[in-house]
C-alpha cells in the first residue's frame, strides 16, 4: 500500500507550488511519486474541471456543482490514486474531499451529510493519510490567484475567484474546522512566510510521516 497526501487551502494559498516543491523532494530521495490534482486529474475529470470552472457558467446551480465534483472524483479516485496507492506510490493530490467539505458545504450551505455521501461514494474507500492545510488570509490569497489569472493566457478557470470575500472566508473556517476535528491527520502550515519557509515546515514532517510508514510495514 502506498501513501496518500493531499493539499488544500484557499484560492492564492500557495499550495500549488508547494505540492510541485515536495513532488521533487521526494522523487530525488529516491520516492515513487504521482502528482495529481482535483478536479481533474484525468482526461474525463479534466473535461469536468472546464465546466466547474468556467467563469461564463455563473449560473450553475449549488447540487450541479456538488455532482460534478464527484463524478470528477469517482473517475479521477478509480483510474489514478487507487491504482498509484496499490502499486506503493506516494500519491501526492492538490485538492481533494476536503474542499468538497470547505467549499460545497461551508462556502455554499449545502449540508454536510449529503456532502459526506457523495464524497465516500466517489472515493470508495480510498482516504487521504495526511493533509497539508496551507492557511491563508482570503483577501491576501485572493489577490494572488488574481493576479495569476491576469498573467496567464490560458483559459480563465475562475468561477471561485470571482466570488465574495464572505465565501472565501466561510471556506477558510471550514477548512480550519475540519482540521481542529481531525489533528493527526492534518497539518496546518502558515501560507504568509515565504516559499523556502513554507516547504522547510512541510518537507521534514512528511519524511518523518513516510519513515514511520517504513518501519510499520517492516
Ligand atoms: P484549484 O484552483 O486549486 O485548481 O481548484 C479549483 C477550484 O475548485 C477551487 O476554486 C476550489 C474548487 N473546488 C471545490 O469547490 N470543490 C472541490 O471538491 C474541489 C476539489 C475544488
Amino acid at each position: 500500500m502506498g501513501y496518500f497526501i493531499t493539499f488544500e487551502g484557499i484560492e492564492g494559498c500557495g499550495k500549488t507550488t508547494q505540492i510541485r516543491l515536495l513532488a521533487e523532494r521526494l522523487k530525488a530521495a529516491g520516492r515513487h511519486v504521482t502528482l495529481t490534482r482535483e478536479p481533474g486529474g484525468c482526461a474525463i475529470a479534466d473535461q469536468i474541471r472546464s465546466i466547474l470552472l468556467d467563469a461564463g457558467n455563473r449560473a450553475m446551480l449549488p447540487h450541479a456543482e456538488l455532482l460534478l465534483y464527484a463524478a470528477a472524483r469517482a473517475q479521477h479516485v478509480g483510474e489514478v490514486v487507487k491504482p498509484a496507492l496499490d502499486g506503493g506510490n506516494v500519491v501526492l493530490c492538490d485538492r481533494f474531499t476536503d474542499a468538497t467539505i470547505a467549499y460545497q458545504s461551508s462556502g455554499r450551505g449545502i449540508d454536510r451529510g449529503t456532502v459526506d455521501t457523495l464524497n465516500s461514494l466517489a472515493c470508495g474507500g480510498v482516504r487521504p493519510d495526511l493533509t497539508v492545510l496551507i492557511d491563508c488570509d482570503p483577501a491576501q490569497g485572493l489577490e494572488r490567484a488574481r493576479r495569476r489569472i491576469e498573467a496567464s493566457s490560458g483559459p480563465r478557470e475562475e468561477r471561485f475567484e470571482l466570488e465574495a470575500l464572505a465565501f472565501h472566508q466561510r471556506v477558510r473556517d471550514g477548512y480550519l474546522a475540519l482540521a481542529a476535528g481531525e489533528p493527526h491527520r492534518f497539518l496546518i502550515v502558515d501560507g504568509s512566510g515565504s516559499v523556502e519557509r513554507i516547504a522547510a515546515a512541510i518537507t521534514p514532517q512528511v519524511s518523518s510521516r513516510l519513515e514511520e510508514l517504513h518501519h510499520a510495514v517492516r
